[in-house]
């Protein structure tokens, strides 16, 4: 995490995964991009940030609070960076809440994923310049702060003539898209995809990458008062069908088979029912991937869709494969690129987001908590 002091780890059910990531921070007073050609020093005001900072489990809006932690110097290898937009994701609640698979050791400062600028590089840095901008390359580095110290190796530099709120939702949810696209079943134009939460921030990114695939999307969203509005939304991106969870269970479900092929993959966010109604639809020998549990119910997998359908159940999670492709940074870089490429195209765009700024964040990680929402709380710097 980017937390001042001491060195954090994230603790998993069994081991520390990061001994030491860029712990130490310093603040500045030059927040725009307008940034000199000196690396070292220039605008320094002051010996903190501000973060967003938990010292125990809990309600995130209870046990979460804006304070001033100090900041170190930027050592040889690291860069100084400025946060610009942070997103409040489902992962950032849990583990504030204590319930997520790996936490950090308390203090932590929250926020796993967002973009930040760099205004101050170390001498040895080679692959990063001032003013670029930067991503997390793994989770748990505590982005929801206005400034940090981050070694070199920490992030990874993006394009900064993509738009901000699509460079801070970046690293997590279209990385995962494009993963369960591309690492599952061999999807060829024309072939279908079905997934449930596809109003979510991954779903809206496969819908966009699937749709810039010639893939055919199935898109399942919980019944609301504005379901038209949120189908049309999501047509509008590149949805192929949307439809409510109640119509799985429909003979509507045989119409659209008709004009659509059967899925050879189904991405499930949701778990319980609706991850079982997904695989009443898959080909033969198709795969459901299971990337999150919304509903906190297990995925429950009928005798026949095993025996008849040989259907395979696998789950995925972007964190490990970051780790598992952090020896050779040239599979991480090429998904990056890939993903830019496709937002400098006008193919992939941010979810629908709400910004709000960092000193309201009570109300975002409230609001980040509602169903229904259909818009992500961004928190500007
Ligand atoms: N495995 C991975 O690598 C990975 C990576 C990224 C995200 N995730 C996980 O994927 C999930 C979605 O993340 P996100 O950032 O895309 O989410 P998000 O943008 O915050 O959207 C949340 C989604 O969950 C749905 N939802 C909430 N409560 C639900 C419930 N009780 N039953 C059914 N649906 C419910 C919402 O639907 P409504 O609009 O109907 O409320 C919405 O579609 C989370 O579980 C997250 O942890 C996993």
């Amino acid at each position: 995490m980017w937390f001042p002091v001491q060195t954090v780890c994230l603790r998993s059910r069994t081991v520390c995964k990061r001994g030491s990531v860029g712990a130490f921070l310093r603040c500045l007073r030059h927040l725009d991009a307008n940034v000199s050609p000196f690396s070292h020093s220039a605008g320094r005001c002051s010996q903190t940030c501000q973060a967003l900072v938990y010292r125990k489990h809990g309600d995130p809006s209870q046990v979460v609070q804006l304070e001033d932690v100090p900041l170190p110097s930027t050592g040889a290898k690291d860069v100084l960076v400025k946060l610009l937009a942070a997103p409040v994701n489902p992962s950032d609640i849990n583990m504030i809440q204590g319930t997520y698979a790996i936490l950090p050791d308390l203090p932590a400062v929250g926020g796993n994923e967002g973009v930040a600028q760099v205004i101050e590089v170390g001498s040895q840095v080679k692959s990063l310049r001032r003013g670029d901008w930067v991503i997390p390359r793994d989770a748990g580095l505590g982005t929801w702060r206005t400034m940090a110290v981050l070694a070199e190796d920490d992030v990874i530099s993006l394009p900064n003539d993509i738009p901000l709120l699509a460079a801070a939702t970046l690293g997590v949810n279209p990385c995962t898209a494009l993963r369960m696209l591309s690492d599952f079943e061999d999807l060829k134009s024309g072939d279908s995809v079905i997934q449930n939460a596809a109003n979510s921030g991954v779903g809206q990114a496969v819908i966009q990458i699937a749709a810039a695939r010639g893939i055919n999307t199935i898109n399942v969203i919980r019944d609301r008062s504005d379901f038209t509005q949120l189908s049309e939304r999501l047509e509008a991106m590149g949805a192929t069908h949307v439809i409510k969870e109640e119509t799985l269970r429909q003979p509507e479900m045989k119409e659209l088979f008709k004009t659509c092929s059967k899925p050879k993959l189904a991405l499930n966010g949701v778990g319980g029912k609706s991850a079982t109604e997904l695989l009443r639809h898959l080909q033969v020998g198709g795969s459901m991937v299971t990337y999150g549990g919304m509903s906190k119910q297990p995925v429950t997998v009928p005798v026949s869709a095993l025996i008849f359908k040989n259907v395979k159940v696998l789950g995925f999670w972007v964190t490990q494969w970051k780790r598992d492709h952090s020896h050779d940074g040239r599979a991480f870089r090429a998904m990056v690129d890939e993903l830019c490429s496709l937002i400098q195209r006008g193919k992939l765009t941010a979810p629908a987001c709400t910004e709000v700024h960092l000193r309201d964040y009570r109300s975002a990680l409230e609001a980040a908590m509602l169903p229904f929402a259909s818009s992500k709380q961004v928190l500007i710097m």
